[in-house]
């Protein structure tokens, strides 16, 4: 009798393909209030991953909090409790991967979108396209990243079907194509026609849990659903006849290049609709796939581990100062207590308790796979962007770091607390919170920020976890600008003439803090051979 036997590293090999392949890792993102919270509790329900709804708590910061300090760690504490969500569905690993909707933390929402291989994006379908969506588009442009938009709130009186996808194509910069269709909306929503089934999806509003029934229709223009949709059929047909001449069809490579987002419509709050974004969304949203590296491109395939950082949170419990480094796995297993390389420091580091992310809870694991996002406890090792290896030297890139929006002088509040304070601030940088500058003719550290609550927290912050007091000082500066160029002559000659508006960034690197958009401008044209960047990589 002959026995066939793989080879133990074959085996190994193909479940880390098959556990690859299962992995669905992705952000939702929307502008506050759109529905975003509703949607992640709706899927997480569906998963099992939690049994009541109202579990996952909103993690805005109310406008009226903007000085609440306790609001800011509340929200800490949830942040850090769901800002990973995974859960098994229908054979899938989803891990949704939380964003903060207060536009202040903005900067923390681009970094988690690094680490996702896919986006759902929320909008108010009254309201179309808001601000937030639109800069967050942009980092998903960028990057090239697959998005699913869901339509939400069609229960409340909403903006015209083909108005809406006007809008998503017109601000989102994409090409759309329905996959449901809207039968009327508020009062007189009936619900909608699962165009990628073909199938009526009904919307029946019931005293305590609306339902949905579903009818299977072979031609829906052929009038055989008529009699359920009652006086919205002839306007469902016209709409329909309209969207398939207007709209591509859907096409699986232009969605998972980026150039084609599918769109849903329904209530998140009613629970409808939801199941068909979730089913449509794990069949064709990609799993890992490559990562770039400045050595060269990692598939999610390979068997060697590699990973990277992107995002830090610091305990809240000021007695111990551990922080938690989140690490999205880019290829191979990732084993506890196995040595990895930390590429920035070439120091190896054996991890004795990672932190996997299953619904609510964290807990020891001993494997995780591509996809998957661990937490390493750390003492203040790791910094935004850093790689983890078996030993390769490999350094992951496009953890983008914007120009802050608001900057101001940070000075010591306490001669005696001084080396608190550039502790405190070290490690606050370090986490993402701001950006630190130094000025290059007085030595002056600035402090760059997204957004004005930051200044407030990191204040907080500097108190009650580094004992360390500082002031402000205001500062008139626009923008934060990196530069790129191709002559060096050039180069020194604005570095001189400028040097007034010169600073360093914590990598060192130069930084031009220009004064207004006409002084950019104006550099602009008189030093061609130089780029000045408004994003960089940490
Ligand atoms: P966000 O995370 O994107 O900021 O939005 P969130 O889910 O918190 O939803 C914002 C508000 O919109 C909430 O109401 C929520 O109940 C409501 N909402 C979400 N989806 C739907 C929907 O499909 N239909 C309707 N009619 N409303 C929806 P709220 O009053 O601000 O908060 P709450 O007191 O209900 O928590």
């Amino acid at each position: 009798m002959i026995i066939f036997t793989l080879f133990p590293e074959k085996r190994l090999l193909m479940n880390l393909n098959r556990e690859t392949r299962r992995r669905r890792t992705f952000g939702i993102i929307s502008h506050p209030d759109a529905g975003k919270t509703t949607l992640t509790e709706k899927l997480l329900l569906f998963g099992g991953a939690i049994q009541v709804a109202g579990a996952v708590k909103s993690n805005k910061i109310k406008k009226s909090a903007v000085s609440d300090f306790m609001e800011i760690e509340r929200q800490r504490g949830i942040s850090v409790a769901t800002s990973v969500m995974g859960f098994e569905y229908g054979g899938y690993k989803v891990n949704i991967l939380d964003t903060p909707g207060h536009q202040d933390f903005a900067e923390d929402t681009y970094r988690t979108l690094t680490a996702v291989d896919s986006v759902i994006i929320v909008i108010d379908a009254a309201k179309g396209v808001e601000t937030q969506t639109r800069k967050l588009m942009e980092v998903c442009r960028m990057r090239k990243t697959p998005v699913i938009v869901f339509i939400n709130k069609m229960d409340r009186p909403a903006l015209d079907p083909f108005e809406l996808l006007d809008n998503l194509e017109k601000e989102l910069q994409i090409s759309v194509c329905p996959l449901s269709w809207p039968i009327g909306s508020g009062g007189g929503f009936k619900g909608v026609f699962n165009m990628h089934e073909q199938k009526l999806d009904l919307f029946l509003p019931s005293a305590n849990q609306p339902e949905q029934q579903d009818i299977e229709v072979s031609d829906i223009l052929s009038g055989e659903a008529d009699s359920y949709i009652g006086s919205g059929a002839s306007t469902l047909k016209d709409d329909l006849e309209l969207a398939l001449a207007g709209y591509p069809q859907f096409d699986r490579e232009r969605y998972l290049g980026a150039g084609l987002a599918p769109v849903f419509f329904g209530s998140a709050l009613n629970n409808f609709g939801v199941r068909a974004l979730l089913d449509c969304f794990l069949e064709i949203a990609p799993s890992p796939g490559t990562t770039k590296a400045v050595e060269r491109e990692v598939h999610a395939g390979e068997d060697k581990f590699t990973g990277f950082v992107f995002k830090i949170h610091a305990n809240m419990d000021p007695n111990h100062r551990d922080r938690l480094a989140f690490v999205k796995i880019c290829s191979g297993m990732f084993e506890r207590n196995k040595p990895y390389l930390h590429i920035r420091t070439g120091k190896k580091q054996k991890f004795s308790s990672p932190t996997g992310f299953m619904a609510e809870r964290k807990s020891v694991i001993d494997v995780a796979y591509p996809g998957d996002i661990i937490g390493l406890h750390d003492t203040g090792n790791f910094r935004i962007g850093d790689t983890l290896t078996e030993g390769e030297v490999l350094n992951f890139k496009g953890i983008p770091s914007f120009s802050p929006e608001f900057f101001r002088y940070v000075e010591n509040g306490d001669p005696l607390k001084f080396k608190q304070l550039a502790k405190g601030l070290d490690h606050l940088m370090d986490e993402g919170v701001a950006q630190l500058f130094v000025n290059q003719v007085n030595g002056r550290k600035i402090i760059g920020t997204v957004g004005p609550l930051q200044f407030d927290v990191i204040e907080f912050r500097l108190k009650h976890e580094y004992g360390a007091t500082c002031r402000y000082e205001p500062l008139n500066i626009h923008k934060a600008c990196w530069m790129e160029s191709s002559s060096r002559e050039q180069l020194d000659d604005f570095r001189m003439r400028k040097q007034q508006n010169m600073a360093k960034d914590k990598r060192g690197r130069d930084v031009f803090l220009a004064d207004s958009e006409y002084s950019l401008q104006m550099a602009r044209e008189k030093y061609d051979a130089i780029r000045f960047h408004t994003i960089s990589e940490y």
